[in-house]
């Protein structure tokens, strides 16, 4: 079974946590997409979803699901995301598509997060995947000297803007020991939008494609 067909396999699996009716949360991401078209079939149940980014929008609207803006939505049941990385507290790495602000944002709004993903996003100790970090682009030099001060090195990720205007610098060679502070900590930093380190709010259920079939995971 190959990477694809294990995000597709953990996507279907996230199908199991929906709510009856009602709007639901939906991320962003390969496996995402797999979730995405697996709702076709189930829209009718559904008045419509808050989305974490303009390419996850433009997919929804496609197979007629309505985007509701979250001012509008109210907290949400639960929200389906994907991730870079994954420990077993359920703390996140994500930002590889670039749309964690929303991302964050999102999961923040809703009573359940659920996380969807392939076996090999699970990980001991967070950091080798890049961390992604949304900047303000006139901070770009400022943070990046910071994240250097912490024993990371930042990569702009260049030719990409974010939905909301900003930056991104993926921040390499961290070993991420203490998720929780680590946020804590590049949160403080002048001229970061968002962090994409999900510690102080995990996903709730972790779900993993994997040969033997889903595996859930709960902290
Ligand atoms: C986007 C994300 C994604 O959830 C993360 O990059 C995982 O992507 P994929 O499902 O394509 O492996 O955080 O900002």
């Amino acid at each position: 079974m190959n990477q694809d067909e294990m995000k597709k396999q953990a996507a279907l699996a996230a199908l199991e946590y929906l709510p009856d009716s009602g709007i639901i949360g939906v991320g962003t991401g390969s496996t995402v997409n797999h979730f995405i078209d697996a709702l076709e079939p189930i829209k009718g149940r559904f008045e419509g979803a808050a989305s974490s980014s303009e390419a996850s929008t433009e997919r929804l609207k496609a197979i007629g699901i309505p985007v509701i803006d979250l001012n509008a939505a109210g907290e949400l049941e639960v929200y389906v995301d994907g991730a870079d990385e994954s420990n077993r507290q359920l703390h996140l790495i994500k930002g590889g598509g670039g749309a964690l602000t929303r991302e964050k944002i999102i999961a923040a709004a809703s009573k359940k997060f659920v996380c969807i993903a392939d076996e090999t996003k699970l990980v001991d100790v967070m950091g080798k995947f890049p961390l992604p970090v949304e900047v303000i682009p006139m901070a770009r030099s400022y943070v990046a000297r910071e994240l250097v001060k912490l024993g990371g090195t930042p990569v702009w990720r260049e030719d990409f803007i974010t939905d909301n205007g900003n930056i991104i610098l993926d921040v390499h060679n961290l070993e991420i020991m203490e998720p929780a502070r680590l946020e804590t900590t590049i949160n403080q930093i002048v001229g970061v939008v968002t962090v994409g380190l999900f510690a102080h709010r995990p996903a709730d259920v972790l779900i993993l494609g994997t040969p033997e079939g889903p595996k859930t995971i709960k902290p």
